[in-house]
């Protein structure tokens, strides 16, 4: 199986893709480290570690990371997923609970254990990546596939006009990242946009007499209720298109690479990713960049994270 690090900031979305990568069986889930960003980082490790009770998955470690941003303030996305980032429904705790070592220092000793074979999804703020990165800049050459939910390739953002949340809360960290790495793969809000799911199917489906139905259920009511009411008919499930392109990459319809880089300044455009589709700068390319994903394909996904055939 293939070790799969997943940095997460959960989050309702983030919740979906999780169940879904421990739904997969040609995928390990060999450890969570927690980023803050959607809610703080108290309540992102909290959801973290319920993910993987209610996964019945309590072997998988759970590391807490940075609790805000490299250089700027942090903001949070609770407006979305709620003041506890699961929908503020009461959960009880979790009886997992959280490691000693730090998120940036776990990503880089799992770099080891899983040499040549690690495959890094990240799917928050990219501030522990961009830590484990500065700690030790050897960590590209032993991850064999990094892949980030974030960024708004035509300036089309949902946290500002120009820039999509992830990149928005620590772009100096996605800079990092993208300058670290030789090639991202980066699945957009863009992408997340095209690949909507109906309200009424995604109701169906948590209709369904499964625990992972019925949890989600729970923790998406509130964020599928602004959902609708803000974005009408369909509900954009970012982090979980990420992931079935990450676990099913066989499932791409259009990929396209290019060079990437972030904005760190910008009056309007601060967390922008700009990309240099006519190849004007001279820069190697740095980025495969998510167009198209088979959309029956990334349903059945998320059918089978909650328990469903
Ligand atoms: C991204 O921001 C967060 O609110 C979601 O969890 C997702 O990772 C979408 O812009
Ligand atoms: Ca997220």
């Amino acid at each position: 199986k293939i070790p799969l690090l997943i940095d997460t900031d959960p989050g309702v979305d983030d919740a979906l893709a999780l169940l879904m990568a421990f739904a997969d069986d040609r995928h390990d889930v060999v450890g969570l480290t927690v980023a803050a960003g959607n809610v703080g980082l108290e309540h992102t490790v909290r959801n973290a570690l319920k993910l993987c009770e209610v996964a019945g998955r309590m072997d998988v470690p759970v590391f807490a990371g940075a609790p805000e941003p490299l250089v700027h303030p942090a903001e949070d996305a609770a407006h979305v997923h709620g003041v506890d980032g699961f929908g503020d429904v009461g959960l009880p705790l979790a009886s997992h609970t959280v490691s000693d070592e730090h998120a940036a220092l776990a990503i880089i000793r799992l770099s080891h254990e899983h040499a040549g074979k690690l495959f890094l999804v990240a799917l928050g703020p990219l501030t522990n990546v961009a830590l484990a990165l500065k700690l030790d800049p050897s960590l590209p050459t032993r991850i064999k596939r990094v892949l980030v939910m974030g960024g708004a390739f035509s300036a089309h953002g949902n946290i500002t006009p120009a820039a999509e949340f992830n990149i928005a809360v620590d772009p100096e960290a996605a800079h990092i990242v993208f300058t670290a790495f030789p090639m991202v793969e980066v699945a957009d809000w863009e992408a997340t946009l095209a690949h909507g799911l109906l309200h009424t199917d995604v109701m169906a489906w948590l209709d369904a007499d499964t625990d992972k139905a019925r949890f989600y259920e729970l923790i998406s009511r509130k964020t599928r209720l602004w959902s609708e009411d803000s974005r009408g008919e369909r509900w954009y499930a970012a982090d979980a298109l990420a992931m079935a392109w990450a676990l099913e990459p066989e499932s791409v319809t259009r990929v396209e690479s290019r060079p990437l880089v972030v904005e760190m300044a910008g009056t309007h455009t601060r967390g922008a990713t700009i990309v240099d589709w006519n190849r004007q700068s001279g820069r190697s390319d740095n980025a495969q960049l998510l167009i198209g994903y088979d959309q029956r394909r990334f349903e059945a996904r998320v059918r089978s994270a909650l328990g469903l055939n």
